[in-house]
């Protein structure tokens, strides 16, 4: 057989202490979850706002299919074009205060597409060292040269925009808020500097969607930068509680992407009810600012409660609290512990994050209560046993 290899890698996954395994849950996305038949707290989502099984998006995405059915048949430039994905559109321009938008199937295809579309062979991408994987897979699928730049640091991304090579197309690609850190990325000063060397900034605000600036709009609108930032793209599955993906841009780069962007053009169009669950997601993120204000409440309780414990964790102003435990193996066992008192709180290790900096991401949503919060902090102290 010459599949023999396969198990031979699971092998050697295994040895590593890397190897996975797929949990069950068993009802619906919210602050606690049925998770392999057990309840827990759940520490582990990007359902920041808890609006994943909302009845407004449940009646909206009903609604949807039985107007519109249930498959979209097509890709978008065939016949999978459809009222509610232009609807959508619409209204996330406007949202972002954006000319245009366009939808993605995800935000991996996304950011894989963007980026192939807009630079090329002998081009060069500046991008964060500690960029999502889909940032990393375009960069290589686009050809262009990747300058990865060290995470954060303006000095180094100024160093590397200074040397390149004269007559090339420069984009810098960043996350707002990092995934896997929680932090926020300098906006404004990478702007600045793609003014002054004239390269295209492309920000990726997956974990900033919902969370951030006015509305919701995200880190971009809340620096006031939307005018100087040339793309953003976003996801529709975390804070906005469905699936799918954005860019926010100009009419032109709407126009170019339809054109040349294979992960738009190659694939099965969105189906009418995940354009409608977005649409309401929209509204709800709009008009109930008080989810963000719940959020950033429950963040800083649970951060102050760790800290008292004596946890150490990096600091960050977004809904993710790294803990940061070092070895990928401790980590596991860490977050083994705490499931088995009912917190779910996932350990994350290489490759999703550098070797030596496996960590517990613990995420808040705005629907945790005080007492769960409390429960929770009860459980690291039992697990740090001291
Ligand atoms: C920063 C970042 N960009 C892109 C993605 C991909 O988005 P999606 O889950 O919609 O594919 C994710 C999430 O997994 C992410 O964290």
């Amino acid at each position: 057989m010459s599949t023999g290899f396969i198990n031979a890698e699971l092998q050697k996954i295994k040895d590593a202490g890397l190897y996975r395994k797929l949990r069950r849950v068993e009802a619906d996305q919210d602050a606690t979850l049925l998770l392999d038949g057990r309840e827990v707290i759940n520490f582990s989502s990007n359902n920041y706002l808890g609006i994943a099984n909302h009845p407004a998006l449940a009646t909206a995405a009903k609604a949807a299919i039985d107007r519109y059915g249930c498959g979209s048949g097509a890709s978008r430039l065939i016949s999978g074009n459809m009222t509610l994905h232009e609807e959508l559109e619409t209204k996330l321009a406007k949202f972002k205060g954006c000319e245009a938008a366009l939808v993605f199937n995800s935000g991996f295809q996304a950011n894989t597409g963007i980026l192939a579309t807009l630079v090329g062979d002998g081009d060069v991408i500046y991008s964060d060292a500690l960029n999502h994987a889909s940032i990393i897979d375009g960069c290589r699928l686009s050809r262009a040269i990747s300058q990865v730049f060290a995470h954060g640091d303006l000095d180094s991304l100024e160093t590397g925009l200074r040397a390149a090579p004269s007559g090339s197309r420069k984009l810098i690609v960043t996350e707002s808020i990092f995934s896997m850190d929680g932090d926020e990325a300098p906006l404004l000063g990478i702007v600045e500097l793609a003014e002054k060397y004239r390269a295209m900034v492309m920000v990726d605000e997956a974990h900033g969607t919902g969370v951030f600036g006015p509305n919701g709009a995200g880190v971009v609108a809340k620096l006031g930068l939307t005018e100087r930032v040339d793309i953003q793209m976003g996801t529709l599955g975390k804070a906005l509680g469905g699936f799918g993906a954005y860019v926010a841009g100009s009419n032109a780069l709407r126009e170019l992407l339809i054109n040349r962007c294979r992960s738009f053009i190659f694939t099965t169009s969105l189906p009418p009810a995940v354009m409608a669950m977005a649409i309401a997601a929209i509204d709800l993120v709009v008009n109930e600012p008080q989810r963000r204000e719940t959020l950033r409440t429950n963040c800083q309780m649970l951060r102050k409660g760790l800290l008292d414990l004596g946890f150490e964790l990096t600091p960050s102003g977004s809904a993710i609290l790294p803990l940061i435990v070092g070895d990928a193996a401790r980590c596991m066992e860490l977050s083994t512990q705490l499931l088995e008192s009912g917190v779910f709180a996932q350990g994350i290790r290489p490759p999703t994050v550098p070797p030596g900096t496996s960590r517990l991401r613990i995420t808040l949503m705005a629907t945790h209560t005080v007492a769960q919060i409390d429960k929770a902090l009860q459980v690291f102290r039992a697990v740090k046993g001291d």
